[in-house]
């Protein structure tokens, strides 16, 4: 979808289908309004009145516009309030997205001045304009993607020309992120993961290096290695590196995701429904990659790593067992009691990594807990923080994003359930508890490092569409954490 932003008289924008926001109750006295309405001879607002459109939230009324005005079709879209929120104008591009499907030529009023909307609603209409069709025949691939012209009443300016161009970048990261999320296990096993990450850094100038099973071996990352065992697919530990060429001393953040590009539960094996849509398991490391990308393509000047441990976790002969213990990479001996908790395994190893990076903070993105969709429902992840300022300075960021948090304790008394009676740790609790249990399990390998654990097994993947997400991958986490990286400039 391509995004242009231009100076336009709404009477006069040729476009199959215009769509303009309008706010609250008083939507009949908006200059827009009154001048649409005045152009098409007081039809807007007799049809308005005749199909209840009181302006009220959500409400939306369609009319073709017979030659009246350039554009053909016109969609009234109503906010809620007398002020605009970024949020809104993020829906608003949304649905405006979804109701353009077989639509050539998109043109979206800009209801605001503020750059920081206009950026919402750019991001809400690549959000919404999101497919995936990769293996659909020709005749049922969707139709091409409208082009949109984003309508302004002053000429434009450059911190609007600015937000028009991080929208671009940041929807393009989500975008990618649900891309790599769909893809079939089949397809998208490590060694392809490993693949497009190495693609993306190359298109965005971040350094990547890919290690394969000998060198995840001969690193001492035996967890990720035990993980791997059983599968005939090779593991990959992939490091992405922004750099920004600044002599001043930056602040580092360090991302690491899950990439675990098919859950079957190893042989600790899930129930065949649990498996269903077990190649979600690898959206944090999506996310990982595509935040990386995206600070680059944004050159925001703080230095950013991606750390994507990535495997499948199925069934073999050398497959790892119930009952193993494991030396670390950290040193610490772990016991595994369920082959189904393998994410904190991999990411053991990989968060030692990234500690040893000396993180400004560390964040990981994980679809770690069915527990914590229970606790939390599907469409909200878990929040656990170390440091109370970067549980706020994060919290912050989602506020600005749109995406949902809540925080979680790190609950010293769940400790205990971890405990092995042969090893240092191992990697299940009691049962209760367990997205804290899970993320206790991480702490020990983060050593002192400032830290972030995102739980985020529900909202990454969803069974329907919700807000502005789509059924199957969201891409969730890519937004927040973008937001949070500028939070450092
Ligand atoms: N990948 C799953 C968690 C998950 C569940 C993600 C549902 C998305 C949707 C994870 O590896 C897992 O299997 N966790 C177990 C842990 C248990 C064995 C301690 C779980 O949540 O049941
Ligand atoms: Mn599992
Ligand atoms: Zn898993």
């Amino acid at each position: 979808m391509k995004l242009t932003l231009s100076q336009l008289d709404l009477t006069s924008v040729e476009a199959d289908l215009l769509v303009v926001p309008v706010l609250g109750a008083d939507f009949q006295k908006l200059e827009v309004v009154n001048q649409l309405d005045a152009a098409l001879g007081g039809e807007l607002l007799r049809i308005a009145k005749q199909e209840d459109f009181t302006g009220k939230k959500g409400q939306t009324l369609s009319l073709h516009t017979f030659g009246k005005i350039a554009a053909k079709k016109l969609r009234i879209s109503a906010l809620s309030g007398k002020e605009v929120s970024a949020e809104e104008c993020r829906l608003c591009g949304v649905t405006s997205a979804r109701a353009a499907k077989d639509v050539k030529h998109l043109a979206v009023y800009v209801p605001s001045s503020d750059p920081e909307q206009l950026r919402a609603l750019a991001e809400g209409l690549l959000l919404g304009d999101y497919r995936y069709s990769e293996y659909l025949a020709a005749a049922k691939k969707p139709k091409a993607s409208p082009r949109v012209t984003l309508v302004v009443a002053h000429k434009p300016t450059a911190l609007e020309r600015n937000a028009l161009a991080e929208a671009s970048v940041v929807g393009e990261a989500v975008n990618l992120t649900r891309d790599l999320v769909n893809a079939p296990p089949n397809e998208l096993t490590a060694v392809k993961l490993a693949n497009e990450a190495r693609r993306v850094s190359r298109e965005s100038g971040v350094r990547c290096t890919v290690w394969g099973n000998a060198e995840i071996v001969r690193h001492g990352m035996t967890l990720l290695a035990a993980v791997n065992a059983g599968s005939a697919e090779e593991a990959r530990f992939i490091h992405m590196a922004y750099v920004p060429r600044l002599k001043r001393k930056m602040p580092r953040l360090v991302f690491v995701g899950k990439g675990l590009t098919f859950d079957s539960g190893g042989l600790s094996i899930k129930p065949a429904k649990s498996m269903e849509t077990m190649k979600c398991d690898m959206a944090g490391g999506a996310a990982t990659i595509a935040i990386v990308a995206a600070a680059a393509k944004l050159k925001l000047p703080v230095e950013v790593h991606g750390i994507v441990p990535a495997t499948d976790n199925v069934i073999g002969g050398r497959a790892f067992k119930p009952g193993d213990v494991y030396r670390t990479l950290g040193g610490k001996t772990v016991e595994v009691l369920n082959t189904d908790a393998e994410g904190r395994l991999i990411l053991a190893d990989a968060l030692t990594y990234a500690h040893k990076l000396s993180p400004t903070l560390l964040i990981d993105h994980a679809t770690l807990t069915g527990a914590c969709m229970v606790a939390l429902g599907q469409w909200r992840a878990g929040l656990y923080a170390v440091n109370d300022e970067d549980r706020k300075r994060y919290l912050a960021a989602a506020r600005r994003s749109g995406e949902a948090f809540w925080p979680l304790p790190l609950d010293e008394d769940i400790k205990e359930t971890i405990k092995s009676s042969i090893a240092d740790i191992k990697n299940t609790g009691d049962g209760y508890g367990g997205s804290i249990a899970a993320a206790l399990f991480l702490r020990e390998f983060v050593g002192d490092s400032r830290w972030i654990h995102l739980d985020i097994a529900g909202p990454a993947f969803l069974s329907s569409a919700h807000h502005v997400s789509p059924k199957g991958g969201t891409g969730f986490g890519v937004r927040t954490a973008l937001e949070l990286i500028k939070s450092y400039v």
